[in-house]
């Protein structure tokens, strides 16, 4: 089984082919990085524009890289939320349009539930049941995974999402955008025990999370600290926030009393993140899958991924047209 996959969701456009049998075939990212860098954040109405005028040929571009053509594809997923409500639509238009020609079916694939699934393009990939911690711009959230579409949200942040306050962060310390990847490589520099943030809503029972409050004490330590401490409090930043992380990981694994963990979303890209949660791993028995890296961000492999296992599964495809902009990951149900 052959499908297409598009990702539209916010400044990434993103195509690409997954076969059921062999894999993933092809793929392409476009990111509009450049179009949203002087506003310092994503505009959604640029963002728009842009997936008009890059994913149709990227469509082409893919299928002729893939030496591959339409009539072979056998469905075609695109992203239908969470997201801009406008870039999503692009995608969606696309998608559906093209399914509708070809006499395919068209699969609304959640954009969360295509970071979740993305270890899946590796091997060896994790084997179900496992606890994903999932931790993007949009979301931080701890879920169990039985199978493809049975997800137990097991914690979420109350606040900033993980991606966000990097990136949020980033932007107090001048680093411009996109902030979080800028923020690890400078933290790369300092010494993470330099200065002591808190480590938010660990001291109590729970898997939920806060990252708003870390955001004021870094301010607070720049104001202190001045230019020549960037280096040191990025990476006490980054301490903070992957300490938080593995001590929540730690805690819904011995709810799960699952042996393995999936690390999903962007900000899985953090090396930090990764040794330290490769480390406890390795010490605890515990399985730590994570995607490689452009696999992280957004990217159409995934959707093409999650939209072929749900297809596979018996996938009935409803006249459902909508795109959801909000859309729980746990209004999914399973396949079939
Ligand atoms: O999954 P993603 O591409 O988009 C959303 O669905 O939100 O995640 C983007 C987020 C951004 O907040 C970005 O700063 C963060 O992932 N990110 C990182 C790293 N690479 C991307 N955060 C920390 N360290 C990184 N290396
Ligand atoms: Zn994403």
């Amino acid at each position: 089984m052959l499908v297409l996959g598009i990702e539209s969701s916010c400044d990434e456009t993103a195509v690409a082919l997954y076969c059921g049998e062999r894999g993933l075939v092809h793929h392409l990212i476009y990111s509009q990085t450049e179009v949203h860098q002087q506003y310092g954040g994503v505009v959604p109405e640029l963002a728009s524009r842009d997936h008009v005028r890059k994913l149709a040929p990227m469509v082409e571009q893919l299928l002729a890289e893939a030496n591959s053509n339409m009539a072979q594809i056998d469905g075609v997923a695109y992203t239908a939320g969470p997201g801009l409500a406008g870039a999503l639509m692009i995608g969606a238009a696309l998608g559906r349009a093209l399914a509708w020609s070809l006499g395919k079916p068209a699969v609304a694939v959640h954009h969360m539930e295509g970071h979740l699934l993305a270890p899946l393009l590796e091997t060896p990939a994790p084997t179900f049941p496992f606890t994903a911690l999932l931790v993007s711009g949009g979301h931080t959230m701890l879920v169990a995974v039985e199978a493809v579409g049975d997800y137990q949200l097991l914690g979420e942040s109350l606040d900033d999402a993980v991606g966000e306050a990097f990136d949020k962060t980033a932007k107090l310390m001048g680093l411009g955008y996109p902030g979080g990847p800028a923020l690890a490589k400078l933290a790369e520099q300092g010494d993470p025990q330099a200065y002591r943030f808190s480590r938010p809503m660990t001291d109590r029972p729970g898997l939920d999370f806060s990252f708003s409050g870390l955001k004021t004490q870094v301010a607070n330590a720049i104001r202190a600290g001045g230019q020549s401490e960037m280096a040191n409090i990025a990476a006490s930043f980054e301490q903070a926030a992957v300490d938080t992380l593995m001590i929540k990981c730690r805690r819904a694994l011995a709810l799960t009393k699952h042996a393995t963990l999936v690390l999903a979303g962007g900000v899985s890209a953090n090396r930090q993140l990764r040794r330290v949660m490769g480390e406890w791993g390795q010490a605890n028995n515990v399985a730590v899958h994570y995607p490689r890296g452009e696999f992280c961000t957004d990217n159409a492999a995934m959707i093409a991924l999650a939209g072929c296992l749900r297809l596979q599964a018996g996938e009935v495809v409803s006249s459902n047209w909508r795109v959801q902009p909000r859309w729980p990951l746990t209004d999914l149900t399973k396949p079939g």
